[in-house]
C-alpha cells in the first residue's frame, strides 16, 4: 500500500493524540517514536486495535528508533518537557532545544523531503531550532500554536454568543505566550463584527482567557498540559499539506521581512498546502494591533536570542 507516511516523534500526550486524530482520518501510516522503552510499541498496537472497530486500514508503528521513519512526508515533533517547579524559562528552553535538535537531526538524515511540524514548547523558538539544524528551506518548516489559539478564541466567543462555531471567523496572530494577538477588528459571526455583538469589556474577557487558555487547562488538569486540541490542530495542518488543502491558516512561519521582522519564526496567517508554506499573507491591522503584535515579536525574538544559534 502506498500511504503518506507521518512520523510523530513524542508519544507522549500530544504526540500519541496526533496519532489518534491521523489514524482515525486515515491521513497515511503512522510512525510514533518515543526515547521511553516499550511506551511508542503499547500505544500503537493499542492504536492498531482500534482499527476493526472504526474501520481504517492505516498502519501505526511505535518504536524507539528512526529506521521506520524513512521517507516520511510530514513529521510532527512533539517531544520535550514540560517546566517543572523549580526550573527557570531558561532550564526549559536549554533542555528542550537539546531534544528537538537531535530529533531534527535523526529525522532529516532519513526524510529530506519532509515538512516539519514543530509543537514542543517554547513553540517559536523551537521552530527556530529546527529550522537551524534541518538545513530546510523555510516553507517546510512549521510551528502549530496559532491554529490551537484561533480555536480556543472561536470556542469562548461560540460558548459566549451562544451561536455554532462554524460561524466564527477569526484569527490569532503572533508568539505562542501571553502577548500572543487575537485579531479583534476582523472578527465576525458570519460576517457580523463581533464589535457590534458584545461590549468592549466582554471582548476583552474573551481575549484575555485566550491569552492564558494553555494556563487554564495546565491549572485544572495540575499535572501536564493541554492535548487534545493540540493534536488536532497539528494534525489539521499535516492534513492541509498531505491533501493540497490550500487552508488559511495561522502558523509560526519564518519572515523574511513580512509584517517588518526578520529571521523570526512568529504566528501569521500563510496558505498551508502540498508545498507547505506557500504563501505568507499580510493582514491589515488596527494601530492598536499593529502595537500588540511589535510587543509578542519582541518577547519572541528575545527567547531565539536566548538560543544563541
Ligand atoms: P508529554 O510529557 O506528555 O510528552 C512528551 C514526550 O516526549 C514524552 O513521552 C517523552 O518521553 C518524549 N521525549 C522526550 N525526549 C525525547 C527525545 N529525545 N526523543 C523522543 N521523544 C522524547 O508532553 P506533551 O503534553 O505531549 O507536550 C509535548 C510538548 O508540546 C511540550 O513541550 C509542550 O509544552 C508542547 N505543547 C505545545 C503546544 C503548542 O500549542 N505548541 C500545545 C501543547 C503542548
Ligand atoms: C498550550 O497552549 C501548553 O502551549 C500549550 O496548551
Amino acid at each position: 500500500m502506498n500511504r503518506p507516511k507521518i512520523t510523530i516523534v513524542g508519544a507522549g500526550n500530544v504526540g500519541a493524540t496526533c496519532a489518534h486524530w491521523a489514524a482515525a482520518r486515515e491521513l497515511g501510516d503512522i510512525v510514533l517514536v518515543d526515547v521511553v522503552e516499550g511506551m511508542p510499541q503499547g500505544k500503537a498496537l493499542d492504536l492498531m486495535e482500534t482499527r476493526p472497530i472504526f474501520g481504517f486500514n492505516a498502519e501505526v508503528v511505535g518504536t524507539n528508533s528512526y529506521e521506520a521513519t524513512k521517507n516520511s512526508q510530514v513529521v510532527i515533533i512533539t517531544a520535550g518537557i514540560p517546566r517543572k517547579p523549580g526550573m527557570s524559562r531558561e532550564d526549559l528552553i536549554n533542555t528542550n532545544k537539546n531534544i528537538v535538535a537531535t530529533v531534527t537531526k535523526e529525522v532529516v538524515a532519513r526524510s529530506p523531503k519532509a515538512f516539519l511540524i514543530i509543537v514542543s514548547n517554547p513553540l517559536d523558538a523551537m521552530c527556530y531550532v529546527a529550522y537551524k539544524v534541518s538545513g530546510f528551506p523555510s516553507k517546510r518548516v512549521m510551528g502549530m500554536a496559532g491554529i490551537l489559539d484561533t480555536a480556543r478564541y472561536r470556542c469562548f466567543i461560540a460558548m459566549e454568543l451562544k451561536v455554532a462555531v462554524e460561524e466564527i471567523q477569526a484569527m490569532v496572530l503572533g508568539g505562542h505566550g501571553d502577548d500572543m494577538v487575537p485579531l479583534v477588528s476582523n472578527t465576525n459571526i458570519s460576517g457580523t463584527p463581533l464589535t457590534s455583538l458584545l461590549s468592549k469589556r466582554k471582548i476583552a474577557a474573551l481575549v484575555e482567557r485566550t491569552r492564558k487558555g494553555g494556563g487554564e487547562i495546565v491549572a485544572l488538569l495540575k499535572t501536564g498540559s493541554a492535548y487534545y486540541a493540540p493534536a488536532a490542530a497539528a494534525v489539521q495542518m499535516a492534513e492541509a499539506i498531505i491533501k493540497d488543502q490550500k487552508r488559511v491558516v495561522p502558523v509560526s512561519a519564518y519572515l523574511n521581512g513580512e509584517y517588518g521582522l526578520r529571521d523570526l519564526f512568529f504566528g501569521v496567517p500563510v496558505i498551508l498546502g502540498a508545498k507547505g508554506v506557500e504563501k505568507i499573507l499580510t493582514l491589515k491591522l488596527t494601530p492598536s494591533e499593529e502595537a500588540m503584535l511589535r510587543h509578542s515579536a519582541a518577547a519572541v525574538a528575545r527567547t531565539r536570542d536566548e538560543l544563541k544559534m
